[in-house]
């Protein structure tokens, strides 16, 4: 029996009339042919109960390209069908959600599936982060500084991680943002996976001394603390914060749309319903607010801006709010691609690099066009892995690879910018 099929059996349970009926939440991509196409799958994401994956909001489903629905079980035989009534081809990219979601959470899951890594393999729910954060200042204290930056809409702490070298103090600084975006879960892992990382290869690894001892590093582990509390106890797939506005039923803001950068310009919504929220003004969300004054603070000496985030395969620059060219457009296009070179060196995973409006869509008041207009010239959004094949359900067993390959595309920019400034 081929896997694929096994996996479907798992997810399935087979009844008397002879159907397969699924017992889990899935994963399909569409491809929409028409216009007509494009509206009901349009429709279809406009429902609380299906989710869109893929693009990050409806106004970006195009004839042609990939639409990724996460569907809850109660309706997949409403979906399924009404796909097939229009002729519209899917194709079921993960079929037993519950299952990934069991390995991701490290919930008792037995068989040749589970997997039992070290403390940066796996997904941590934020107080163990909190707790992390804590264990491993006290363990270095001369590396490890934390700096409370502010608090989320619910009131939880935003803890920054400042990270040195031993010896004098840099003139320069750079920043790494986690978890903007609460369903995507390898990005504070990344950050966990960075830290102690670096620790453990200052003074052993060249290149990471070069950096500890040039550049102050600030890391910010899970900037949407609100949202990604909710991720692991009620939805998984909630991407914005958890903030409320009167006159709107509606919760959350998206983070990534609420800098002040070309704020809810095309790309946005005004509409507290949507994916895209951009929220009632710039930076109104404790969360954003508190980054900002954060980097406006530190900009003299901040050289170097990176946002993570999943999924796609990207190593993005300025702008996403405007088709406008970066004045460092040429010297960025070049990093990036030297940067994704040395990604596919590792395992051969492609990264796509270049601005983010052209590159994927318009999509205003981000952190990192913001970064940049601040002053700091180098400033990169991360889509970590994968293209979708589990999207933000990525195994922990992939944890430690996707972090590898980045790290030496963030050496390598790390390189460029302290020999250019
Ligand atoms: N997927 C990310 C988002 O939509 C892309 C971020 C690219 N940068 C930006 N400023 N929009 O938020
Ligand atoms: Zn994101």
């Amino acid at each position: 029996m081929k896997l694929p099929f096994l996996i479907a059996l798992l997810a399935s349970i087979y009844i008397e009339d002879g159907t397969f009926v699924s017992i889990s939440d899935q994963v399909f991509s569409v491809t929409p042919g028409t216009d007509e196409e494009v509206e009901i799958i349009k429709n279809l994401t406009s429902k609380d109960e299906i989710e869109l994956c893929h693009p990050d909001s409806a106004h970006n489903i195009k004839i042609n390209s990939d639409v990724h629905l996460y569907m809850n079980v109660s309706d997949l035989d409403f979906v399924k069908d009404l796909l097939h009534k229009n002729g519209i081809n899917y194709k079921i990219m993960v079929e037993n959600v519950q299952e990934l979601i069991e390995m991701q959470t490290n919930k008792e899951s037995s068989g040749p599936r589970s997997f039992k890594g070290s403390f940066y393999e796996q997904y941590h729910p934020l107080e163990e982060i909190y707790f992390w954060i804590n264990k491993i200042s006290h363990e270095h204290p001369d590396m490890l500084e934390i700096i409370l930056i502010g608090s989320s809409f619910e009131k939880r702490p935003l803890y920054v991680l400042k990270l040195t070298g031993r010896r004098n103090s840099p003139r320069r600084a750079m920043w790494i943002d986690c978890g903007i975006h609460s369903r995507e879960w390898i990005s504070p892992a990344f950050c966990i996976w960075f830290v102690q990382n670096a620790i453990d290869s200052y003074n052993k690894n060249p290149e990471i001394t070069q950096m500890l001892d040039n550049m102050e590093i600030y890391v910010l582990p899970v900037m949407n603390a609100d949202g990604y509390v909710y991720t692991w106890t009620t939805r998984r797939m909630w991407r914005k914060n958890r903030s409320r506005y009167e006159g709107s039923n509606c919760i959350g803001t998206d983070l990534n749309r609420n800098f002040d950068a070309g704020w809810c310009t095309k790309g946005a919504s005004h509409n507290p319903c949507d994916h895209t929220y951009c929220g009632p003004y710039p930076e109104s969300e404790p969360e954003v607010s508190a980054v900002a004054k954060f980097l406006r603070e530190k900009k003299d000496s901040m050289k170097l801006y990176f946002t993570i985030h999943s999924y796609g395969q990207m190593l993005l620059f300025p702008y996403s709010y405007s088709y406008n060219q970066a004045p460092n457009h040429d010297e960025l296009q070049h990093l990036a691609d030297e940067a994704t070179q040395q990604i596919r060196r590792y395992y051969r995973t492609r990264y796509i690099s270049g601005p983010g409006a052209t590159t994927i869509y318009l999509a205003p008041g981000g952190s990192d066009d913001w970064a940049y207009d601040l002053g700091i010239k180098y400033s990169f959004t991360i889509e970590l892995r994968d293209t979708g094949s589990y999207g933000f359900l990525l195994p922990p067993q992939l944890i430690q690879p996707t972090c590898l390959e980045v790290l030496t595309a963030i050496k390598t920019i790390t390189r460029h910018v302290i020999k250019n400034t």
